[in-house]
């Protein structure tokens, strides 16, 4: 195999707090290496279109503190067709580039291992989304800042949920996956949580909310995860309505704040250790892998794993979260 010279990376899917301190990693670790750096922007889209950036230190100066991604990104359903990916690599050989980090989810994934299997590309992903999905590290880039985004926005809503006798349903996101869901609800007691991993049941709910009536408890949030098999916090309330008609309700959706921001000290780190991860991963011949962080050490996981599995919730915390309510 021919040594790697210049690699080449990008940000894919959703973006996440976090994702601008991978990229600076995977740039200053590159050069350090002595390897040249290429920003691919928009995703997937920019291979297709050869939107590419020389990247140098400089360039990634200032921008470990910044939500989104410098180098923007996409979704790009596009490339799930091999004669789009053909295109791809035809531009990463002309432009020099012999190695890709990807920044990104499982769909970004598996176009990397796409181009891994048609091409022997060498390719590696650093897990970056805030719904924690990812299987093959503990936590997620961007995870830990959308959760305390989530936590300061449900504690104002809790506010006027005391003031007024409300009961609050509120959308977190986190697509099939309840971890948002979950910690922000053992974080901010929640009354109820409803996460896609459990069953849901809306006269259960019903009755638990009355049981929290009877004991004086006049208002209440409930945290509806986006892919909870029930319905959006929308048909949730709607439901409820039908059933305790004499409550009070409300709807918050917090929707993309839970994208933005800062990142945390804890996202912040994570991205620079798996950005490190990531560069010297592929110098060390490695490739078809995600970089994650396992009990604080880094670990490499196959694509075909990653993509295959899910990182699972610890049912345990459901349990916690529900004797805690009452
Ligand atoms: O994967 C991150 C995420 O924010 C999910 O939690 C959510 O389901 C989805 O992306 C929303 O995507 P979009 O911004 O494309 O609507």
């Amino acid at each position: 195999m021919s040594p790697i010279r210049k690699i080449g990376v990008l940000t894919s899917g959703g973006d996440a707090p976090g994702m601008n301190a991978a990229i600076r990693a995977v740039v200053r670790v590159g050069i350090y290496h002595n390897l040249e750096v290429i920003g691919i922007k928009r995703g997937y889209t920019g291979l297709l279109e050869k939107d590419f950036l020389p990247m140098q230190n400089h360039s990634v100066s200032k921008i470990i503190s910044l939500g989104g991604t410098i180098l923007k990104s996409s979704r790009c359903p596009q490339f799930c067709e091999s004669e789009v990916r053909k295109v791809a690599y035809h531009n990463m050989l002309e432009a020099g580039i012999d190695a890709l980090a990807v920044i990104g989810g499982d769909g970004s994934f598996r176009g990397a291992h796409a181009l891994h299997q048609e091409f022997g590309l060498p390719v590696v992903g650093i897990p970056g989304t805030i719904d924690n999905d990812i299987y093959g590290t503990d936590f997620t880039i961007g995870y830990d800042t959308a959760i305390n985004t989530a936590i300061s926005a449900i504690d104002k809503i809790r506010d006027t949920a005391d003031s007024h006798n409300i009961i609050f349903f509120v959308e977190v996101m986190g697509r099939d996956a309840g971890f948002i869901g979950l910690s922000t609800s053992i974080a901010t007691g929640a009354e109820a949580t409803l996460i896609p991993e459990v069953e849901s049941d809306i006269q259960a709910l019903c009755d638990y909310l009355e049981y929290g009536r009877r004991k004086n408890k006049t208002s209440g949030i409930v945290i509806v995860a986006e892919g909870c098999r029930v319905g959006s916090a929308t048909e949730v309330a709607a439901k409820v309505k039908e059933i305790l008609p004499a409550y009070e309700t409300r709807v918050t959706t917090l929707g993309h704040i839970q994208r933005g921001g800062s990142p945390s000290c804890s996202d912040r780190v994570l991205a620079s250790v798996l950005g490190y991860g990531a560069v010297v991963a592929l110098l060390d011949g490695l490739s078809d892998v995600m970089v994650g962080e396992i009990n604080g050490e880094i670990v490499h996981t196959p694509f075909v794993k990653a993509i295959a599995n899910h990182n699972a919730l610890n049912r345990n915390w459901v349990k916690i979260a529900k004797i805690l309510s009452m």
